[in-house]
């Protein structure tokens, strides 16, 4: 495994004292309320891990919250690190495999996403069954280490069925209405043009975001299981003629958010 790997997975786990997180989560937009719930947190901000990509966008500093949620030991990333921040495809890789390292064993990624169906409007929460891939890069581009997984990694199933099966039992006892659908990830940092969108739906996809999909590909390729949710902010550029309102939107998100903080509590336990 390559040092770098290990250097920051050595360094987590000097900071986490007796926790041996097996599930990662990383948090979307908005969704910070998962971590506030974490029982006992180390908290590390991603400047004291050497090696470790900064996130930079605005309100979040991004930090490391380590600690139990509802019992289960989980390491959360919060303020994740994106491709349109200028951050190298390599430095996204090395996040991901170095949870690997950590001894993570399912990373659970959680999103904003813009709807491309009509019938999935603001407020609605996508488990996600598939992925498209648009955002012209690969994390898994360049020389390939067997010992952090194959040369050509199989994404048939790259998110979970179990686990997606599991997760749609949780919503389902809680009441909560919770679609499927194939999430495309172009790289931003611009919204999408109506054109655009307008080809995204006629190819198979039903949200759009500016994450998720490179990070699926690093753990799916180093042996990790995923389960994703987006979380439906807004349609898709150019859907709908009425403007939503900012506001409006923002509290559909918040609600959401919410909905889905339940559904991962509960579902930490059932994994
Ligand atoms: N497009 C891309 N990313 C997004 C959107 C969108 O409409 N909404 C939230 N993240």
């Amino acid at each position: 495994m390559q040092n770098n790997i290990k250097q920051v997975a050595d360094q987590i786990k000097s900071k986490i004292g007796n926790y041996q997180p097996k599930i990662g989560i990383i948090l979307g937009s908005g969704l910070g309320g998962i971590a506030e719930a974490i029982d006992n947190p180390v908290i590390i901000p991603y400047e004291d891990i050497e090696g470790f990509p900064h996130s930079t966008v605005s309100g979040h500093a991004g930090r490391l919250v380590v600690g139990k949620l509802n019992g289960i030991d989980v390491l959360c990333m919060q303020g994740r690190v994106h491709y349109y921040e200028g951050h190298s495809p390599a430095a996204l890789a090395l996040v991901i495999r170095s949870y690997r390292a950590l001894g993570i064993e399912t990373m659970i990624l959680t999103n904003a996403a813009g709807s491309l169906k009509i019938d999935m409007g603001p407020g609605s929460l996508m488990i996600i069954s598939d992925h498209i891939n648009l955002s012209g890069f690969n994390p898994l581009i360049g020389p390939n280490d067997e010992t952090v997984g194959p040369r050509f990694p199989d994404m048939t199933y790259a998110y979970d069925r179990d686990l997606r099966k599991k997760l749609l039992t949780v919503a389902e006892s809680e009441s909560i209405n919770l679609r499927s659908g194939v999430y495309l990830m172009t790289s931003g940092p611009n919204f999408e043009t109506p054109a655009e969108i307008r080809m995204f739906k006629m190819i198979g996809a039903d949200a759009v975001g500016m994450s998720t999909v490179s990070e699926t590909l690093c753990a799916v390729h180093c042996g990790m299981k995923v389960v994703g949710v987006s979380v439906i902010t807004n349609y898709g550029a150019g859907m709908v003629q009425e403007k939503q309102t900012h506001e409006e939107t923002l509290a559909q998100a918040d609600e959401a958010g919410k909905k889905l903080q339940r559904i991962i509590t509960r579902f930490v336990k059932e994994i």
